[in-house]
């Protein structure tokens, strides 16, 4: 099988007609059960446009030689080093050299950002159940909504109240054992949020230093969707101990976590990994269909066939990618953890949609160790951080 999955990549990748002209190799094509992970190296690893028309097309032919296998192409850069990652049209990309100093948000050990340049993706969803997550270890732990357009995080703690001014600092209010600010809490609801550019690091800056973030151990941030006035804010003004990026599997997805981590390299932010959202769908119809084919008693040839036959479509869609299964290449070729797995779970929308967060809900399913598997990997960066004594 290696050697036919090798011909028919190689023919693929020297075609004269394709867009991606310039190096490349087979560097290396692994069969393991049912999948094929064929390594390819390009000179042209950022043009991601030509590139995914060579991943797609060197897929398409070994799944037609194949068509049981589950193809996965891993595209690097020919000699080994990565070319300048990151287009993403942000003005910080280029980040000068006379970039104000960082500091540290006061009271608070460690800061995280929850981010992706894409948006509906989770990051709201994940940067609130992670929190919750944290604080069941035991953490003291604060949630920063700055999505300034269009802050969901009100919606998702399920209350909106203004937060109170002692002195001259702001004191965000205690929910669900977090300290929670948004500018959701701050403007009428319903209310369009438009911000000249100026406004964005005026309103930001009073987010983060007119606050009073005292005794937290970590600061989840919830970042906005897209590139903008944001981001330069953020990762010019503060000490932010790593990025986590949310996607789903989708190819459009990922190349928008791609660009992310070429947002935040300029400002030696570290992007320690990647969670992937809306990754399977487990249909909980699935037992109750599978106990009425059980009751249904025939002898009949036909019927009986037919029952089995349902019975192997039910097997075998048990949990189905809707989005695709393109994350755990696309981690191995930026060289990112994978740090979780989040199904896509109607229970987890309608309490989304009701305000009251997934991991205290007392019927929380599967989903709350996807959760707790982010919070570890977060705890885990913590101890090693040099800048904190946990
Ligand atoms: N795993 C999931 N299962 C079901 N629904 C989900 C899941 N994750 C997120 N959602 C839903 O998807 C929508 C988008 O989620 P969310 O607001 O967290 O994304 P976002 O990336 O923060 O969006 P934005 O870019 O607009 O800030 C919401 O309706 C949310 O309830
Ligand atoms: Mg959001």
């Amino acid at each position: 099988m290696e050697d036919k999955v090798r011909h028919i990549t190689n023919a693929i990748l020297f075609d004269e007609d394709m867009p991606l002209q310039g190096d490349r190799e087979v560097r290396d094509i692994a069969v393991k059960d049912n999948t094929v992970t064929v390594t390819i190296a390009v000179s042209k690893v950022n043009d991601s446009a030509a590139r995914f028309n060579m991943e797609d097309t060197i897929r398409d032919a070994i799944h037609a030689e194949f068509s049981d296998a589950d193809v996965r192409i891993v595209s690097l850069a020919i000699d080994g080093v990565d070319e300048p990652r990151g287009n993403c049209e942000f003005s910080g990309s280029h980040a000068s050299k006379n970039m104000p100093e960082k500091k540290a948000i006061p009271g608070v050990k460690h800061v995280w950002l929850i981010s992706s340049c894409k948006g509906g993706v989770g990051k709201s969803t994940v940067a609130l159940n992670t929190a919750l997550a944290l604080k069941a270890h035991g953490r003291k732990v604060a949630l920063l909504d700055l999505d300034l357009y269009g802050p969901s995080i009100p919606a998702l703690v399920g209350t909106d109240l203004p937060p109170i001014v002692v002195g001259n600092l702001i004191v965000p209010p205690e929910i669900h054992g977090l300290s929670v600010l948004s500018i959701g809490f701050m403007i009428e609801k319903d209310q369009p949020l438009m911000w000249r550019g100026p406004m964005v690091a005026g309103v930001i800056n009073q987010l983060l230093w007119e606050v009073d973030w005292s005794g937290n151990d970590d600061l989840v941030i919830d970042m906005p969707p897209g590139t903008g006035d944001t981001y330069l804010s953020i990762l010019q003004s503060i000490e932010v101990d790593a990025a986590l990026l949310v996607t789903t599997p989708s190819e459009l997805a990922l190349a928008d976590v791609k660009r992310g981590v070429g947002v935040f390299e300029p400002y030696q932010v570290k992007v320690a990994g990647v969670i992937e959202n809306m990754a399977t769908y487990d249909w909980d119809g699935r037992e109750g269909v599978l106990s009425l084919l059980n009751s249904i008693q025939t002898t009949d040839e036909a019927s009986l066939k037919s029952i089995e036959r349902i019975r192997k479509i039910l097997e075998t869609t048990k949990s189905i990618r809707i989005f695709g299964n393109n994350t755990q290449a696309m981690c191995y070729e930026m060289k990112l953890p994978l740090v979780a797995s989040i199904p896509l779970d109607i229970a987890l929308q309608n309490d989304n949609d009701s305000g009251t967060p997934y991991m205290l809900n007392p019927k929380k399913k599967g989903i709350q160790e996807a959760f707790d598997k982010i919070a570890d990997f977060i705890l885990k960066l913590a101890d090693e951080s040099p800048n904190s004594e946990n």
